[in-house]
């Protein structure tokens, strides 16, 4: 190669390097301006929190619509069940493919749920709520279910645990999933550790599918993280793929399908988990397996307010479901903020901001009652209800909810979660 050439080939790639980081700046200052939401971290630009419309176009999801929720509501009516109103009332929110899973249901062919929990201390009332709207579906389409205990995930991102440590944390979790109502027939709870050699062969499956380009883009890794957290998102992913329980799923038909193996499963979870599953929905085909199902519920706020994450090294940011009547009163009463009005004058005249306010958002998510939900959002919101009274109904309403818990978790004895833990072949409806 001439001396000229050889320049011009050196300033063409120059040029290009130059483009690239032009290009990855650019992406940068764009990434700033969005939310951040990944099963890590949960960043929201604005006061009021996430912006979920713009989520739901990013994450190629689907806005739950009215034709879904009389479809649900249809099946549940059936069942002599009222509808969970998170999904009337718009807490689980968006969507990939659901119809499919209403479409197994109206033809009777078999699918199952699947959700999970990262056993990483005491869990507060956000972790109940996936599990709470598993319950629901497996009361209302009978149907089993699979609950993926990530212990190796919290030893990998955590390093002031033990496994040891780790290991009681998901012992005494497992309780309090199991408080929920599971079906003892229908339900397997496992921990990736116990069960890794199960799922190990679709786990490289899904590794061999799956780049470490494609990672980082989906998760945001870097050179600074160690190469386990690398590799989990597989073992997060294979659970959604029938196959991966041969045993449990032992009395369900098998699927004639040439295209992919197994049948439909379902995932409730809050929008944190979509990286995984969207990668999941990527690469199914490839390896032959049905692409997940799932509902995804919005990230309800710490106490603190709508654009930070309750966390479990903070106990002030949450309600846990270990608390007693008198520090739910106390955190709500010193903590969660206030859209109320600074002074008395303000607050009539002006009213509650409601977009803002934690008490009326937990509110919306607990208070069963949708009368009185109404009459604080139009109360509250005009000014003429106060903050006191607010926190009071709030205060209240939890207290229950706990000290109902708390009574249940107590009667789940070492045997039942042994029981739930076994492998074994689940039933179906
Ligand atoms: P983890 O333990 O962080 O959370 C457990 C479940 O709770 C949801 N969640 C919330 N939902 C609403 N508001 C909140 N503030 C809130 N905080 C947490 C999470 O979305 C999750 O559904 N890696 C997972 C465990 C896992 C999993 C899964 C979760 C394994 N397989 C399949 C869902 C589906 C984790 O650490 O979740």
């Amino acid at each position: 190669m001439s001396q000229k050439e050889e320049t011009k080939k050196e300033e063409t790639k120059k040029e290009e390097t130059k483009k690239e980081e032009t290009k990855q700046e650019e992406k940068k200052e764009e990434t700033k301006k969005q939310d951040l939401v990944t099963p890590y971290e949960i960043k929201a630009v604005s006061e009021t929190g996430i912006d979920y419309d713009k989520l739901v176009d990013r994450f190629g999801a689907s806005m739950i619509n009215e034709e879904m929720i009389e479809k649900l509501t249809e099946i549940a009516t059936k069942k002599g069940i009222k509808l969970h109103h998170w999904i009337r009332r718009g807490l689980y929110f968006c969507h990939h493919d659901l119809h499919r899973i209403i479409i197994d249901y109206e033809q009777g062919k078999p699918f199952f749920l699947y959700t999970g929990r990262g056993p990483s201390g005491q869990m507060h009332l956000g972790h109940l709520v996936s599990f709470i709207l598993t319950k629901h579906f497996q009361d209302i389409f009978g149907c089993a279910v699979v609950v993926q205990m990530t212990d190796d995930e919290k030893y990998l991102w955590n390093r002031k645990f033990t496994q040891l440590q780790i290991h009681k944390f998901l012992m005494d979790n497992i309780k309090d999933i199991i408080s929920v109502g599971f079906d003892p027939e229908k339900t397997f709870i496992f921990s990736d550790y116990q069960y890794i050699k199960e799922m190990y062969p679709n786990i490289t499956k899904v590794q061999r599918a799956i780049t470490f380009s494609q990672v980082k883009g989906t998760f945001g890794f870097t050179n600074s993280n160690n190469i386990g957290q690398v590799a989990f998102p597989a073992i997060q992913i294979v659970p959604c793929f029938s196959s991966t329980f041969p045993k449990i799923f032992e009395n369900f038909p098998k699927s004639k399908s040439k295209k992919s193996r197994g049948f439909n499963c379902l995932i409730p979870c809050a929008i944190d988990q979509a990286p995984y599953f969207r990668q999941a929905r990527e690469i199914a085909y490839r390896i032959k397996e049905k692409k997940p199902s799932l509902i995804y519920a919005k990230f309800f706020p710490a106490l603190q307010g709508h654009k930070t994450k309750m966390s479990s090294s903070k106990q002030t940011t949450a309600i846990y479901l270990t608390d007693k009547p008198n520090q739910i009163k106390n955190k709500i009463n010193k903590h969660a903020f206030s859209g109320g009005g600074r002074t008395k004058e303000e607050h009539e005249k002006f009213g509650a901001d409601l977009t803002v306010d934690v008490p009326y958002a937990y509110l919306k998510v607990f208070l069963e009652d949708d009368e009185l939900l109404e009459e604080i959002r139009v109360k509250y919101g005009n000014g003429t209800m106060g903050t006191v009274q607010v926190k009071r109904t709030l205060i209240e309403t939890l207290q229950k909810i706990v000290k109902k818990h708390q009574e249940t978790k107590a009667q789940v004895t070492d045997e039942t979660v042994e029981l739930f833990m076994t492998p074994r072949a689940l039933k179906f409806d």
